[in-house]
């Protein structure tokens, strides 16, 4: 009996990817795994009666904050963009945002918009970022945080690095050996592991917002319309279409390059990779790797450079805005 028990406990396992944009939530769903996804982000509406019951109406997720309503999530995105601000940030480059007052109690409503709260402590695994390369940042108020959130709805907590849960969730074919890399919001995060160890892990600061924040600058739009557009029709093949989709290219070259040049430092100043099994594939992911032509341009500036391995493949994960949280559960399923 207590067997079956354990077993049910499993597979209501689930995975969290806390991102930088999206928080997201993975659960099996018989063979197959099924998602469900919130912007982690939020904007203040003036407070009115007529609202509050509309977005009540409408399920909108929202929080009443005396003459103010706090609307988080999904979309939040749509007001700001009506109201022309910026939405507010509960995370920055990876972790809990230290200039944001609210990050705390916004990150704890978006994640209670997508996790009920548990009575009998179902297993839950959520990612965390690796530290940037080159900086001991310290990332444990971060990760004791929202496991604090976490344990206190009922979860039984762990933690897992984002790359290796790429990793986990593309690499099953080649037994959890090769680089696992996704390109987020506010980090890209790479984890080269051999046989499911995690054997290296970093993070760049130059992401999905750095490419927003300065293509902003340049053309003089809010970085939250430049999102928008760039999420609508950017790619990285042939001609771009306008001023905008041109800038936004230059800060995607920009940004690859910083990737690739981190991998080069990084990988040639490991004394843990063995002299043998420096053919790896690679798997990218993440929303920053969306747009078409993202992998050819990747692959461009890796042959260019000299790295200290050999790229078996470089492959993109099979759903890259969902591949970090089905990592995350398949860490959470597997451990028994
Ligand atoms: N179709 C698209 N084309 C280009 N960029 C996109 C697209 N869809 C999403 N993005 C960008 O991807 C980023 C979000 O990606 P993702 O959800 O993987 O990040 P995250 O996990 O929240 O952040 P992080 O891992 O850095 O903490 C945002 O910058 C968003 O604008
Ligand atoms: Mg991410």
């Amino acid at each position: 009996m207590r067997h079956n028990d354990k077993n049910n406990n499993n597979n209501s396992a689930l995975g969290l990817d806390v991102g930088t944009s999206r928080i997201c939530l993975a659960e099996r769903s018989g063979e197959d795994f099924q998602y469900e996804t919130q912007l982690n982000a939020f904007v203040s509406i003036p407070y009115s009666k007529m609202t509050e019951s509309v977005l009540k109406k409408e399920k909108v997720p929202h929080t009443v904050n005396g003459e103010q309503i706090v609307v988080h999530g999904n979309e939040s995105d749509r007001f700001a963009d009506l109201l022309n601000v910026d939405t507010r940030r509960t995370m920055s480059k990876g972790v809990l945002n230290p200039a944001e007052p609210d990050s705390l109690s916004m990150i704890r409503k978006i994640v209670e918009s997508l996790l009920e709260p548990c009575k009998d402590r179902r297993k839950l695994c959520f990612t965390i970022p690796a530290a940037p390369l080159g900086a001991e940042e310290n990332l444990t108020y971060h990760e004791a945080t929202i496991r604090q959130i976490l344990g206190d709805m009922g979860y039984e907590v762990k933690s897992i690095n984002e790359g290796l849960a790429v990793v986990y969730s593309e690499l099953e074919s080649s037994n959890y050996t090769g680089i696992g890399i996704s390109c987020g919001g506010g980090l890209c995060n790479v984890c080269l592991a051999y046989l499911s160890v995690p054997v290296l892990s970093f993070s760049i600061p130059k992401a999905g917002d750095y490419i927003d924040n300065n293509t902003a600058t340049v053309t003089g739009e809010r970085a939250n319309r430049v999102r928008i557009a760039k999420e609508d029709s950017f790619h990285l093949n042939g001609f771009f279409a306008d001023k905008l989709h041109q800038v936004l290219g230059v800060y995607y070259d920009e940004m690859i390059q910083s990737l690739v040049n981190a991998m080069k430092q990084a990988f040639s100043s490991s004394h843990s990779l063995p002299k043998s099994g420096r053919n790896l594939p690679i798997v990218l992911s993440g929303g920053t790797a969306l747009p078409e032509g993202f992998k050819d341009r990747f692959a461009k500036i890796l042959g260019e450079s000299e790295l200290p391995i050999t790229a078996t493949e470089i492959r993109m994960a099979a759903d890259p805005l969902h591949t970090s949280a089905k990592g995350a559960l398949v860490a959470a399923l597997a451990d028994l």
